[in-house]
Order: structure tokens, then sequence, then C-alpha cells
């Protein structure tokens, strides 16, 4: 068996908590495109046995469960609504495992959850899935693809390239980068797989690259921009240990505001719990921690002055200020637009927010910021 493994093995503590940020964002991302599409795409690429040795959901059940248990399940069944699922196993032992919980699971499902399990590889799978979209000059339905290897292989750039022109798509990726940089970069023989994984040799100056931390780096920027560059947005999470090295990287990539909203606040909800911690890249040197409160206020303060600086003098309108300045932010969610605001409407001297108002009329309440109100910046 690959990997020394086994088919089935102990949950570990970083897998928890990616597994605490698919179900928040799942839990997010099925309601917002049901209610707009009556076709939605889940692909787990990398979809393991479906379970661990303690019992524990592996992500194929996860999805299931959050789709199927979800508050808003009326938009999931709604007439005409199709919602497939695809869960790809390269293992034998694996895969036949997966098969098993899928089939345990399917009686509590609604009849328009379409379970579509493979044994196979992504590559050969979704390539083929893109292929007959491809000819057919078609577009794929809304879907979020969750990339999930053991390693930095069997996802290369020109897959995902193909992806990221479907217009509706969004990526989760987990990078390994421990085993990218002690497996590797160490071997020129495994030199064409990374050409392969950024699409490129870019990635080749990190070998002149002395300094561990700056090589890291350097390689997980490159990894950010190559996605960028087809068209996403990406933001990469680093998730570290208690000794604060590196685990993996989680690279989220969309063209959706929302996306990216949802995807944040999934890992700002996972933050506080578990052994580990989100770390930005905004500034690796000074290593930004992602979930402590005292960051957190140092953040507001941020964005408070950013949006000061973008919009003095002007009126602008609530949802404006999440789509264009929170969303997109490397970390801010929207807790943190509350607090910015209150900054410049009560805490600056002069106010830096002279006026908020509602639509047709309706009164407000102090400290408070309707979804729909109106903001008047100080000139
Ligand atoms: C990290 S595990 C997945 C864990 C699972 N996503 C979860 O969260 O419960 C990676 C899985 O990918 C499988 N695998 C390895 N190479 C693959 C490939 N090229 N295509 C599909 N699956 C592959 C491995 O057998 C393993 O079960």
């Amino acid at each position: 068996m690959s990997n020394g493994l086994g088919t089935i093995w102990e949950i570990p503590p970083h897998t928890k908590a990616k597994h605490e940020i698919l179900r928040y964002y799942l839990g997010a991302w099925f309601p917002i495109l049901a209610s707009i599409h009556l076709r939605l795409l889940y692909v787990d690429g990398f979809a393991g046995p479906g379970e661990y040795k303690g019992g524990e959901d592996g992500s194929p059940i996860i999805a299931l469960k959050v789709a199927q248990g979800h508050a808003l399940k009326h938009k999931l069944t709604r007439k005409g609504m199709d919602l497939v699922f695809y869960f790809i196993e390269k293992e034998e032992a694996r895969y036949q495992n997966l098969e098993r919980k899928v089939a345990e699971f399917k009686p509590q499902l609604p009849s328009n959850f379409r379970i579509e399990p493979r044994h196979a590889s992504f590559k050969e799978i979704f390539d083929s899935i893109l292929s007959q979209i491809e000819e057919q000059n078609k577009q794929l339905a809304p879907s979020f693809v969750f990339i999930d290897p053991f390693g930095p292989t069997g996802f290369p750039m020109s897959l995902i390239n193909r992806l990221a022109q479907q217009p509706r798509s969004e990526v989760l990726i987990t990078f390994n980068y421990q085993s990218l940089n002690e497996w590797f970069l160490q071997d020129p023989r495994k030199y064409k797989y990374l050409d392969e994984l950024y699409g490129s040799d870019v990635w080749r100056r990190a070998l002149q690259i002395a300094d561990p931390d700056q090589k890291e780096e350097y390689l997980m920027n490159a990894y950010q921009k190559a996605l960028e560059s087809l068209g996403w947005k990406g933001l990469p999470f680093r998730m570290v240990n208690k000794q604060n090295q590196t685990q993996y990287y989680l690279f989220f990539a969309t063209r959706s505001w929302r996306g990216m909203l949802a995807m944040k606040q999934a890992m700002w909800n996972a933050a506080p719990t578990g052994d580990f911690q989100y770390f930005d890249l905004i500034d690796p040197q000074q290593q930004h921690l992602f979930d402590k409160e005292l960051y957190d206020e140092e953040y507001c303060k941020e964005l408070a002055n950013q949006l000061y600086l973008s919009y003095r003098g002007q009126n602008i309108e609530k949802p404006a200020l999440i789509e264009n300045d929170v969303a997109w932010h490397p970390i801010c969610i929207g807790r943190h637009l509350t607090r910015a605001l209150r900054i410049l409407e009560y805490e600056s001297t002069p106010p830096r927010i002279t006026n908020v108002e509602l639509p047709s009329g309706r009164g407000r309440r102090r400290m408070t910021y309707a979804e729909d109100c109106i903001i008047t910046f100080a000139p």
C-alpha cells in the first residue's frame, strides 16, 4: 500500500483542522449557489477511504453530511436541482472502503444527490469530465474541486488551467510543502513533476535560495501567482504546528467574492481550536498570528485607515465595502468591518464617518451598520 499508511489510518490533528474548514465552507457554498443554479458539482479528487481509524468521517462523507443535514436543505432538494458528487480514489483498497461507506450512507440521501465514485486517478477522471464539456462547447456547472493529495503530484497546472477556464469554478488545494522540499527539490530525477505542478520551471529559482524561510516563501508565492495567472484570485493559508513548522498550505482560488469571504470565515472559525494556528503570508517576516485578539484589533485599525483613504468625501453603500474591501482583503471578514466603521465613526477625532443612513428613512440603532446602510466618509 502506498505511503505505508494502510487502507485507513489515524486522523492527524492537521486533518481535523482541514475538515473543520471544509465543513464550514461547504455549509456556505451549497446554499449560496443552490439559490441561483440548478446544477452543482462537488469533486473530491483525492477522496481517501471515507473514514479514519477512530471512526471519524473522511472528506467525501463530510461533504454528503453537510449537504444532507443543511438547514437550507429545501434549496438543495428543490425541483430540478441536481447535486453531483465525484469521489475519486486511486488506491484499490481505499476505494473499496469508500464505496462501502458511501453505500451505507446513501439510503439517507435525497434522490437528487447523484454520487459518482471513481476508482482511478484524479487526472484521468477530471481530464475526461473537462474534455466532454470542452468538446460540446458547454460550461461546467458551478464547481468546487477539492484536491487533497499526500504529495505535490497528480494535479498538474495544465489540468488546473482547464478548470480555471470554467467561469464558476473554484479549487481548494492541500499543498504539501514539506514533501516537496524533502523529496522533490533534492532529486533532479523528480524535477519534471515540479515543472508539471507549476506549469513552468519558475520553481527552479528556489534551488539557488539557501535560506529555508525565503525558499518556502518564494515557492508558495510562485504557486499563488501561477493560480492567479489563470484568472482566479487566490489566498494561501499556512497551517503550522505548535513548533511553528509548516505542515501544509491550503490554497484557495476563486473568482467569487462571496466564496473568498466564506473561506476566510471558515479559516477564522477553525483557527482558535485544535493544535493549529493559521498564518497569513502578507508579511512572513513578522508572521502575524491569524487567530489572536491582539492582532484582530490591529487588522481592524488597518482596515479603518484603508477605508478612509479610499473613500474620504464619498457616500458608499455597505455592500460595496464588503465586496471591494473586505472580501478580497487577505485576512479581514465581516466583523472586522463593523469594528473598523466604529473606529472611524466613534473613536476618531474628528470623526471620519459623518453620517450613516438607512434607505426609506428607517431609524438606526447607534453603533450598528445594517446591510443596506449608506455611509458618508468625512472629506
Ligand atoms: C490525504 S488522502 C485524502 C484524504 C481525504 N481527502 C480526507 O480528507 O479524508 C490522499 C488520498 O489520495 C489517494 N491518491 C493518491 N494518488 C492519487 C491520484 N493520483 N488520484 C486520486 N487519488 C489518489 C491516496 O490513496 C489517498 O487515499
